[in-house]
């Protein structure tokens, strides 16, 4: 079997649930339910004897060096993150344990255990670090696309954080020789998407008749990609990348904040029209994040070449599929939206009004 760190969070569950689509391999599925890890996500696989889920930091060694012991994964897939550049900027502490010091932790008993491994298993086994684009910092508008080579250079408590786990899984390869994999991936979208991120904040508020609160001039620049396509990226590299190099894997679709949410005005206007308007009626400016990047662009020219994999959707298609997704599961998005979720809207979005 796999073990997956963080697989109740967005993109660890669409990994484990697509997983299961196309394997039969077994997961296990090693989480601490913070506020952004649902199990209710998961609950098509609560039969199913392919998922184990343990409840678990992993910043604590011993829980960490246990699940290894019993279940003896062929690979870890590590997903576990804090993952939200506001709540960095209120609180980088708790950045600082999970992405850092728990991905430390976890390299820790992921070397004892392989290094317990007989030769064979040795060799075939992978840690996949799963990490993000932001770790190169901000592009200028007409600067090139962040390719592997791009010296790292972060701007936020949150990217920090990633860099140095990034960092550190580079050198449990070139020194200890653990077979590691990193994947650098821009920003992602799609079903099961905590709603304090943009598209699905966006989506949320809109159909609950709120303000619609972009930073800034509106005019910061990501590069989206619809969740199935990032997992199968990571499914690419987990299978054939080569040891110790890293991908990054990105949409070809750069876009404005205020032009992302004017599409998801659209959408909603056509398929949950509202009396007398349009959402995008609902759209406010509001002061900017600190320190907020301009733009993220991903040149994913070596992941295509090499492993040849490439997106499927395209951004029409996948936010149409995530805009038609919130609006028929609104029990799930009522599931994770508690009171510690009022709360941090509360704490994010008064003082910007
Ligand atoms: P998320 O915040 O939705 O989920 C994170 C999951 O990790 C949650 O289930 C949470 O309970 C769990 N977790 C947090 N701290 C933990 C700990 N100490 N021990 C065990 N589990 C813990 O995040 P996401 O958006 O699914 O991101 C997953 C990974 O992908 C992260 O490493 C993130 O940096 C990376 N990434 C995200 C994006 C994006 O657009 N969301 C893009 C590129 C890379
Ligand atoms: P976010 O989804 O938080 O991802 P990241 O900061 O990791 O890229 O934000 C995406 C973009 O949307 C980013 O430029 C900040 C902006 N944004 C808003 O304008 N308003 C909001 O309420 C949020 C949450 C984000």
């Amino acid at each position: 079997m796999i073990l997956v760190t963080g697989g109740a969070g967005f993109i660890g569950s669409n990994f484990v649930l697509d997983w299961f689509r196309e394997h039969d391999e077994g997961i296990v599925n090693v989480d601490k339910l913070t506020y952004a890890g649902n199990l209710t996500t998961l609950k098509s696989l609560s039969h199913d004897t392919r998922h184990v889920f343990v409840r678990a930091d992993i910043g604590d060694a011993a829980a960490m060096a246990s699940v290894l012991a019993q279940y003896k994964p062929r690979a870890v897939v590590h997903f576990a993150a804090e993952s939200h550049v506001d709540r960095s900027i209120h609180g980088p502490a708790e950045f600082v344990q999970t992405n850092v010091v728990g991905t430390f932790t976890l390299l820790e008993a992921v070397r004892a255990y392989w290094n317990g491994l007989d030769e064979e298993a040795r060799l075939a086994f992978r840690f996949l670090h799963v990490s993000t684009d932001e770790v190169f910092g901000s592009l200028e508008a007409a600067d090139a696309p962040f390719s592997e080579t791009t010296a790292y250079a972060p701007n936020s408590p949150y990217s920090a954080s990633k860099a140095g786990s990034d960092h550190l899984v580079r050198a449990y390869h070139h020194t200890y020789g653990l077979p590691v994999l990193t994947t650098n991936c821009s920003n992602n979208y799609g079903p099961h998407h905590f709603p304090e991120k943009l598209i699905p904040l966006m989506i949320q508020h809109a159909i609950e008749g709120k303000p619609l609160p972009i930073y800034g001039d509106g005019r910061n620049v990501r590069d989206w990609l619809y969740v199935t396509d990032h997992c199968s990226a990571i499914r690419t590299v987990l299978s054939a990348g080569r040891v110790g190099e890293t991908y990054n894997v990105g949409g070809w679709n750069e876009m404005a904040n205020v032009d992302v949410v004017g599409l998801l005005c659209d959408l909603l206007d056509e398929l949950k029209p509202k009396a007398g308007g349009s959402y995008r009626d609902q759209i406010k400016f509001v002061p900017d994040r600190p320190g907020h990047d301009r733009r993220y662009a991903i040149d994913a020219r070596k992941i295509e070449r090499e492993l040849g994999w490439r997106p499927a959707e395209t951004f029409e298609t996948g936010l149409r599929k995530t805009v038609q997704w919130y609006l028929a599961n609104q029990d799930w998005v009522q599931g994770v939206t508690t009171g510690e979720y009022r709360t941090w809207v509360e704490t994010n979005y008064s003082q910007r009004h």
